[in-house]
């Protein structure tokens, strides 16, 4: 019996990462690929450098593929960190085309979403219901949010207004590391954020997710927030493990 393999992309502002995912192990089965993000970061670019990398491994299966934008049916909505050009692009029809794969062998998802999804299935989401916020810290926050397991997608949570302020410009990572602040002048960005988001949606769990999970016990805590906060468990392979399940499932909403 051969393990169930699937093959995900999770394209971020800095970098295009992507790999065979093992998804009874909900890992990376090997290596995974980084290549830097083209430059302007434009829809035919970023396609390019998706193809290099699934030519590289040479899948031919279902493929899923993470956006930093509200992806609904294939079709990006918002493009915050990355090229505007991507606001109504068809991103499945693009990469299928570009691959010569068929649209349906193609699933693009939201990136926090399919952080989300993988962090529910084989994370520290695991077995968790009521419901379940993932946020990812990072050039901007993502989120994801769940009811008893299951996903509503492009929740853009990281969006939220906190003071008068769009949230990720005052409490992503990327701020931490523009302005030099100290974990301990960044958390308490961090608890605002979470203290307004708390009293809008009740969460029973917040998932804190990014390349700073990595740093958990620098700033976990830190923070004076109602709602208890864990850290994700897949730190920077979520995505690409989420577009693979999303990909074998044939998710699309
Ligand atoms: C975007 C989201 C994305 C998040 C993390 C935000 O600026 O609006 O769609 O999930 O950044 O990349």
């Amino acid at each position: 019996m051969g393990m169930t393999r699937g093959f995900g992309v999770d394209i971020g502002g800095s970098g295009i990462k992507g790999g065979l995912v093992d998804l009874e192990a909900g890992a990376l089965d090997g290596e995974r690929l980084r290549i830097l993000t083209p430059q302007p970061s434009t829809p035919d670019a970023v396609a390019d450098v998706v193809a290099e990398i699934v030519e590289k491994f040479e899948w031919t299966g279902p493929l899923g593929v993470t956006l930093p934008c509200v992806v609904k049916r294939g079709v990006a909505h918002t493009a915050a960190n990355v090229d505007k050009g991507w606001i109504g692009t068809d991103a499945a029809e693009l990469f299928a085309r570009r691959l010569g794969k068929p649209k349906e062998d193609v699933v693009v998802l939201n990136d926090a979403d399919a952080a989300g999804i993988a962090e529910m299935r084989f994370g520290s989401g695991r077995g968790k219901d009521g419901l379940v916020v993932l946020l990812t810290f990072g050039t901007g926050i993502g989120s994801a949010l769940f009811v008893d397991g299951e996903l509503i997608p492009n929740t853009e949570f990281g969006h939220l207004e906190v003071d008068g302020h769009d949230a990720e410009k005052r409490a992503a990572a990327s701020v931490k590391e523009d302005k030099g602040l100290s974990w301990a002048e960044w958390a308490p960005r961090v608890s605002r954020y979470l203290n307004v988001l708390e009293d809008l949606i009740w969460p029973d769990l917040v998932i804190a997710g990014g390349g700073v999970s990595k740093k958990a016990e620098k700033w976990l805590p830190l923070l004076e927030v109602r709602t208890e906060v864990v850290a994700a468990a897949l730190k920077n392979d979520a995505g690409i493990v989420g577009a693979a399940v999303a990909a074998t499932q044939g998710l699309r909403h």
